[in-house]
C-alpha cells in the first residue's frame, strides 16, 4: 500500500514536469497591425498612452509566468501580415493578433487564418463595438476562437492568457 502511494506520487510529480516541458514548447505569434506602432502618441484618449513596446515587455512577461514564448512582430502591411501567418506552419501553435484597421477590412488575413488554421485569439485596445459603425464589423471574428475588446493593454495580457488555457486544453 505504502509502496503504491509513493508510485502515484512519483506518476503525478512526472505529468506535471511533462505538461510543464509541453508549455514550454508552445510558441504563440503576436502580430499588431497598422498604426499601432505610433501607440503612445497616437490618439491617447482612445489607445491609451502604453506605447507598443511597453505592449510587447507585459507580453514578454506575461509568456514568462504563463511558461510559453512569444514571437511579436508589428507591421503596416497587409500583405506582410499574411506572409506572417502563413509562417506560422509548424513554428507556432496560436495567434494573438490585433490588426488594427485591417480587422474591418482584410478578407485576405481572415482568410490567412482559416487557411493556416491555427487557433487564434483576436484583441483590441479600444471596444470597437462603442465607436464608428464601421468598427463594429471585424472580418476576423469568425475565424478566432474568441475576440477581447475595450480594457487598453490589458486586452493584451487577457487575450495571451485565454490563447494559453484554451491550447492546454485542446
Ligand atoms: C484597434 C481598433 C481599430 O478599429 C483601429 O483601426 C486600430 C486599433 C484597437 O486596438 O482598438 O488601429 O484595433
Amino acid at each position: 500500500m505504502r509502496w503504491q502511494t509513493g508510485s502515484e506520487s512519483h506518476v503525478k510529480t512526472l505529468i506535471i514536469f511533462v505538461a510543464l516541458e509541453i508549455l514550454k514548447l508552445l510558441n504563440i505569434l503576436v502580430l499588431h497591425g497598422p498604426n499601432l506602432n505610433l501607440l503612445g502618441q497616437r490618439e491617447p484618449g482612445v489607445y491609451g498612452s502604453a506605447t507598443l513596446n511597453d505592449i510587447n515587455k507585459l507580453l514578454e512577461r506575461e509568456a514568462q509566468a504563463l511558461q510559453v514564448q512569444v514571437s511579436i512582430q508589428q507591421s503596416n502591411h497587409e500583405g506582410v501580415l499574411v506572409d506572417a501567418i502563413h509562417s506560422m506552419l509548424g513554428q507556432h501553435q496560436g495567434l494573438l493578433i490585433n490588426a488594427g484597421a485591417y480587422t474591418h477590412t482584410s478578407v485576405a488575413i481572415r482568410d490567412a487564418i482559416a487557411a493556416v488554421n491555427i487557433p487564434a485569439v483576436e484583441v483590441h485596445l479600444s471596444n470597437i463595438y462603442r465607436r464608428e459603425a464601421f468598427r463594429h464589423q471585424s472580418f476576423i471574428a469568425a475565424v478566432a476562437i474568441g475576440q477581447i475588446s475595450g480594457f487598453g493593454s490589458e486586452s493584451y495580457r487577457l487575450g495571451l492568457q485565454a490563447l494559453v488555457s484554451y491550447l492546454i486544453k485542446n
